[in-house]
């Protein structure tokens, strides 16, 4: 199974953009993260009473727990613009010139998978963001020389799944700071049954609960897997979803009762079979693999230290006990490295 087809990887696909009407587009009918919400809320309102612009906002999670949809939500609520962009979008620092002067006065700029973005342009958006400032070179060799230009006061909305990788400069300009957390499995069946509304499909509180559980705590894969579900119900019941229908089309897609699939199997038995359990250096895996190392860290790790399968040390990964019962596989004699795991 390719990277590409990986129903519950939580990557955007481009069905979900067809699909835009799922998206939360106000905080109030936007589930869950309870505390990020109640922040926001009064950050946003202090900023309309005083008739300013909101901080800048850092968002940084896994992949599919909502921060576009609120980066989309945040600008609506003050309604105001957003013009949205990302990181290996933006190649010189030139087009963020074009892009910061062309915003208007209390505009949102959404820049996604902001830590991909290069060194030369984050020169450039430290005083845009500091004193909406930009210092522009103009000309080449001796004869350059650099002007400084005004641009409009605007929020910068940056999301990353990395927060890790982002440099301090750029991360200490920012105001406000939110990370959004995996959700329960009573948020993702609430978002599920709301979604289920949306496409005209009953769905019993029941049913929904069985799906929220096998949705990694992410609301994108448990709208794709509700997706799939539906097209299941269509052809072999007509429309109707069931425990039974349910069963089928998750097996069908290789899900398992905790939401892993293939890929979180190939990784755990690599760590368990060729590595001893570890511990062993994320590269290494991804090599054994020949997957991408990235991809590994956005989307399949994180669930996994969630559900305490895998444990991320100084010295690399490993499983833990309950990773071995998962994947029915004999524990090994705990050795020295491991033992604090078991
Ligand atoms: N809190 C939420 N409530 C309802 N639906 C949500 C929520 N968060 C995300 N979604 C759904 O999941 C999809 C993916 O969210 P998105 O904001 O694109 O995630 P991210 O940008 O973090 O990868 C959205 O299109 C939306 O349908
Ligand atoms: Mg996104």
């Amino acid at each position: 199974m390719t990277e590409e087809d990986r129903v519950i990887d939580a990557e955007v696909h481009e069905e979900d953009y067809k699909q835009t009407s799922l998206r939360p587009k106000f905080l109030e009918e936007f589930v869950g993260q309870e505390s990020i919400k109640r922040n926001l809320n009064i950050y946003l309102d202090a900023a309309k009473k005083r008739g300013e612009n909101v901080e800048h906002i850092l968002l940084y999670g896994p992949p599919g727990l909502g921060k576009t949809s609120l980066a989309n939500i945040i600008s609506a609520e003050m309604n105001v613009n957003i013009k949205t962009t990302s990181g290996p979008a933006i190649d010189r620092p030139g087009d963020l010139a074009t892009i910061l002067t062309n915003l208007e006065e209390g505009d949102v700029l959404f820049i996604d998978e902001i830590h991909r973005l290069n060194r030369a342009v984050e020169e450039v958006l430290y005083p845009a963001m500091e004193d909406f400032e930009l210092d522009i070179v103009i000309g080449k060799g001796p004869s350059a020389r650099s002007i400084r230009i005004d641009v409009p006061n605007f929020t910068l909305i940056g999301a990353t799944t990395r927060i890790g990788l982002l440099t301090a400069p750029l991360r200490d300009r920012f105001g406000i700071i939110e990370r959004l957390e995996f959700y329960t499995p009573e948020e993702l069946a609430f978002i599920i049954r709301r979604s289920a509304n949306l496409l005209d499909t009953d769905m019993s509180e029941a049913c929904s609960l069985e799906v929220s559980r096998r949705s990694r705590g992410t609301p994108r894969i448990a709208n794709r897997l509700l997706k799939r579900i539906r097209d299941w119900a269509q052809v072999k019941n007509e429309g109707l979803i069931n425990s039974d229908i349910i069963q089928k089309a998750l097996t069908g897609l290789g899900v398992d009762d905790k939401g892993l699939d293939s890929l979180d199997y190939k990784y755990l038995k690599a760590i368990a079979e060729k590595f001893g359990g570890g511990p062993v250096g994320v590269d290494t895996i991804a090599a054994s693999l020949s997957e991408e190392s990235d991809s590994l860290q956005d989307v399949v790790e994180p669930y996994l230290l969630q559900l305490g399968f895998l444990d991320r040390t100084s010295r690399g990964r490993l499983i833990t006990k309950l990773a071995y019962n998962h994947l029915k596989m004999p524990i090994p004699a705990a050795n020295q490295r491991q033992k604090s795991l078991f």
